[in-house]
Parts: structure tokens; sequence; C-alpha cells
């Protein structure tokens, strides 16, 4: 069986969950190709596996590049290890271990290793990884890499998700749907999103720009909206530093949007260090929806 054949056989497993992006009908696996859906909107399996879902070609800053560096970041240093301990422990202690099959979405994936290592670190064998993201590089470097995952290249705004569908969304610093959100959150599900705090990543962000503290993040607006969607049951705070070796560094810088416009002499001088101290600042945003606000504790 081809890796395209056996990412087919597992979406049609699954297939009950999802709906056409196009016209929101149930979808079926024809031949091992494809997802069909009831009016023959056509969505093909690449043979690494992934499906594409968009019937436009989207032009993005998330390149190849970019998605190798953080892939390297995210699996070779430990920048990101308390992040994934945190955010496993949050869907182990909520999310009851049961056989039925629960669908772990992360939302805006990239590269798909956030998604990959949170799953190796959950109780719960039933769950299912899927993976949402708007770049095809980012997907196709997912599907290469963790083929026991679904990954589809798609955008949020058109979410080819069932109602209801989801015991976990995940949304790791990236762009959110709440409406959509909502809608294919589980009624007892957990949404779990990362926002970056004043400090994250400060040593890059100081040496990249020249108006030091100016380019700090504030997430106060973003923390708002997800409390104006739903009911936010714990803000975690995490806020370390990690040292990483010049290689690192230098995929720091590659990895970031910060470097899309900065000097190269700024960057050079970065990278020219040796070891260095990098503060990770997170807040990890755990919410419901709100009519389970009184069903937890
Ligand atoms: C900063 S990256 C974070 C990626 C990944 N969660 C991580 O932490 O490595 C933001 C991601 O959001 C994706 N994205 C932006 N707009 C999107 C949309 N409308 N639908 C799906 N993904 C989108 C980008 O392609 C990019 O991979
Ligand atoms: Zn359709």
């Amino acid at each position: 069986m081809t890796n395209k054949e056996k990412s087919a056989e597992l979406v049609s497993k699954y297939v009950h969950v999802f709906n056409c992006p196009l016209c929101n009908s149930p979808m079926e696996v024809v031949d091992l190709k494809s997802l069909v859906c009831l009016n023959n909107h056509t969505f093909d399996f690449a043979k690494q596996g992934y499906v594409n879902l968009m019937t436009r070609s989207t032009n993005s800053h998330y390149d190849k590049k970019l998605f190798e560096a953080r892939h390297k970041i995210i699996t070779e240093s430990d920048l990101y290890g308390l992040l994934h301990e945190r955010i496993s422990e949050v869907i182990n202690e909520n999310i009851e271990a049961s056989n039925n099959e629960s669908m772990i979405f992360d939302a805006g994936c990239g590269e798909g290793s956030h998604l990959n290592m949170i799953l190796d670190k959950c109780k719960n064998d039933a769950m299912i990884g899927l993976g949402l993201d708007i770049s095809k590089e980012g997907i196709l470097m997912a599907a290469k890499n963790y083929r026991k995952l679904i990954w589809f290249v798609g955008d949020l705004a058109k979410s080819p998700l069932v109602d209801q569908s989801c015991q976990v969304i995940l949304n790791i610093l990236s762009p959110a749907n709440y409406k959509g959100f909502k809608s294919i959150l589980a009624p007892d599900g957990l949404i779990v999103k990362v926002v970056p705090r004043p400090n994250y990543l400060k040593e890059l962000r100081e040496a990249l720009y020249d108006d030091k503290g100016k380019n700090s993040y504030k997430n106060d607006d973003t923390v708002s909206l997800f409390k104006h969607h739903f009911h936010l049951v714990d803000i975690l705070n995490i806020s370390y530093t990690e040292e990483l070796t010049q290689t690192k560094l230098i995929n720091l810088v590659q990895m970031s949007p910060l470097a899309w416009n900065t000097k190269k002499e700024h960057i050079d001088h970065f990278t020219n260090q040796g070891l260095f101290n990098i503060t990770v600042d997170l807040d990890i945003l755990v919410g419901v929806n709100k009519q389970m606000k009184g069903g937890r504790g």
C-alpha cells in the first residue's frame, strides 16, 4: 500500500467528521484517491498523504525554509518542551481517556511538530490528530514526517469539520476563527490557545530591531477576544530561558517572521554570538464552551 493509500484509508475511518469546505455536505473517500462530497466537489490525496482543500493557491511568507527551521527548533532543541508538557497535562486532566475516538485538531499547525509531540504525551490512545494549515509547504512537511496523523491544506475560515466533532482544539501562535471553533468544539471539549507574552523571544527582537521594546507583544486584546467566545478556565504562564547553540540561533532567525524585514548585518551579529540564552514567555489560554461554565471545576 502506498503512503497516499494509507492516508486515504485513515481518513476514510473518520470521514464522518469531515464535510465539504465548499458546500458543507458530507464527504466520502473514493478509490483511496480522493475525498468527494455529495455535490461532487473533489479533493485528491497528494502522494505524501495530505489533502489540499484550497481551491486557489495562496502566497505566503511561510515557506519551506521557514518550516524546516521551525521543525529543527521544535524537535531538536528544548525551546518548546515545557509548552508541550503543560498542554498535554491540561488535556490529560480535562479530557477523560476512553475508547471512544476523539479528535484533537491543531488549527494553523504549521509543519505539525507541536501536534505530534503533544499527542505523544497524551494518555488517550483513542485520540486522533488532525492538522490544518493554509501553507502547503508546512502541511507537506507534516505529512512526510508524521504519517499517522491527518493533514489538510485549508483555510481556517472554511473548516472541513462537522459541528461538535473536536474534543480538543489547539491554536498555537496562529490566527483564530472563534466562530468556527465554537461550532466544531464538542460540548465537553477543550480549546487551548497559545499566545506570546511581552518577553517572548525578546533577545531576537532586540537584536533585529533598532527600536528596543517597541515591538514587544501585548496580548490583552487576544485574551479579551478569547473570553468573549469561550469560558476561560485557566491561563498558564510559562516563562523561562533556554540556551541555544549558534546553529540553533540561525534556525531561530529563519523560523521567525521577525526576520522578514530586518537588515542582514543585524541577523549576522545575532547569530555570530555562539551560545545564547533565549526567552520563552507564553500564555496558554484554556477554554470551554460557555454553556459548560458550571460543569467544570
Ligand atoms: C506563526 S505560524 C505558527 C505555526 C505553528 N502553530 C507553530 O507554532 O509552529 C502561523 C501559522 O498560521 C497559518 N495560517 C495563517 N492564516 C491561516 C488561515 N487562514 N488558515 C489556516 N492557517 C493559517 C500560517 O500558514 C502559519 O503556519
Ligand atoms: Zn461540496
